[in-house]
């Protein structure tokens, strides 16, 4: 059976109720909490900084902080600010950093999972040169910048041909896919070889966060 992973994505979460609605994810089974970083170059839209990232990792000191950097350019100051801050799994963007095989390895150097954030139309060739410094790769199924729209049913393609990539050099590689992921096409999109699962608007957005985690579970059973 496979270990699917659901991570919630606070940018859908009550903004002046972080600590409740964490706390009430990892209660009731939610793996790991996914941090958007936007930075309003990158993507058209501001949030969370590394002091933010600290303060919760203070709060909630086992779980897995998963932390998705849309900012631009990607510095190695920016990764260790996040990295002392208490991330678990770092992911960029390449079209951010020149040295994208530099700043996964020095991810790694910390003891953090490294991972490369793939936007819609960005193409996947570069992981064949990376694989040795990937812990996992992030493929936006949306337009990074906000919560809450629909998944391009074409990024879904790019989950299945990186897989194939892998599979060709003999490969295993973990695959998050993050942007509109919900109980009625988690199931369908698992099909194409995600295993994690960012869930911001189906899981924060809801009233009832034991009984949405619940539909989503039933939804990959
Ligand atoms: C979008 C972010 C996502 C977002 C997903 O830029 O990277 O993590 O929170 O939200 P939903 O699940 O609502 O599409
Ligand atoms: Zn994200």
């Amino acid at each position: 059976e496979k270990n699917f992973l659901i991570a919630g994505s606070i940018l859908s979460a009550d903004l002046l109720n972080l600590e409740r609605d964490v706390k009430e994810a990892l209660d009731v089974g939610v793996d790991v909490i996914h941090f958007d970083v936007m930075d309003y170059h990158f993507v058209p839209n501001m949030t969370f900084g590394p002091a933010f990232l600290k303060a919760m990792r203070k709060k909630f000191p086992n779980a897995v902080f998963d932390v998705h950097l849309m900012v631009t350019p990607v510095t190695e100051n920016i990764v260790d600010d996040y990295a002392k801050a208490g991330a678990s799994w770092i992911s960029f963007h390449p079209e951010a950093c020149v040295h994208t095989e530099r700043m996964l390895t020095h991810i790694q150097e910390m003891g953090i999972k490294a991972g490369i954030a793939l936007n819609p139309s960005t193409p996947p060739q570069m992981l064949r040169y990376l694989w040795d410094k990937l812990d996992f790769v992030l493929v936006m199924t949306v337009n990074p910048g906000f919560g809450g729209q629909s998944t391009i049913p074409a990024t879904l393609t790019k989950v299945s041909d990186i897989k194939a990539m892998a599979k060709a050099e003999n490969r295993d590689i973990l695959i998050e896919v993050d942007g509109g992921v919900k109980s009625s096409n988690i199931k369908e999109i698992s099909s194409f070889g995600a295993e994690v699962f960012v869930v911001g608007s189906a899981f924060f957005g809801t009233a009832d966060k034991k009984a949405a985690l619940s539909s989503l579970h039933s939804a990959l059973a």
